[in-house]
């Protein structure tokens, strides 16, 4: 699979969801990962899946459901200790670059749901432009200690908008 090529330590490449390493930094990023089995079934077509290394270590991924011009962000993840270096911003603007065409038109819309709880998530969706357009509440299992299940914010970025 060919590598872009972003700074000349950086490289994001697709992946494949069954290879382990992928699965621990899922756990290793979120208080409440998803199940292996529903990690492994984000594979084929309908699925976008891309890792960022840096220097040749794993730091992150990106997984994207595509229905027609509709482009799901599923999850996203840094390595909690590669946090806080811009990798999530390199993460999202490649599924930004992805849903425009080359003047910066989004071509597609892209959907995603967040915990309310998850500011740093937030922050980054909002900073590229995401509008909040809804509740799920419930949505999400609880992330321990907690015990009650906790309210997803929906988001979007429309089509045709540079
Ligand atoms: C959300 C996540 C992917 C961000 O990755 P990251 O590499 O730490 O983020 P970056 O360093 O690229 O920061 C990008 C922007 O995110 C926001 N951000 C990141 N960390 C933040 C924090 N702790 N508090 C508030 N905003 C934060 C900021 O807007 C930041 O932009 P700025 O640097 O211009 O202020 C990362 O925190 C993560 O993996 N979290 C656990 C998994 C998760 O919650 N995924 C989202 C599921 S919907």
């Amino acid at each position: 699979m060919s590598a872009v090529c972003l700074k000349p330590d950086l490289a994001l490449v697709h992946f494949d969801p069954t290879e382990p390493e992928f699965y621990l930094l899922e756990c290793a990023a979120h208080g409440a990962p998803w199940s292996r089995a529903m990690f492994i079934q984000c594979s084929g077509r309908l699925y976008r899946t891309r890792a960022l290394y840096a220097a040749g270590q794993l730091v992150g991924f990106s997984i994207c459901y595509l229905v027609a011009d509709e482009v799901t962000l599923m999850n996203i993840a840094v390595h909690p200790k590669h946090q806080g270096n811009g990798y999530g911003r390199v993460l999202f603007q490649d599924i930004i670059d992805f849903i425009s065409d080359q003047h910066g038109q989004r071509q597609r819309t892209l959907f995603l749901e967040v915990r309310e709880s998850n500011h740093a998530a937030i922050a980054l969706y909002q900073r590229f432009g995401l509008s909040d357009i809804g509740r799920r509440p419930g949505y999400y299992p609880p992330i321990p200690p907690a015990t009650a299940n906790e309210t997803a914010v929906v988001m979007r970025l429309g089509q045709g908008h540079a």
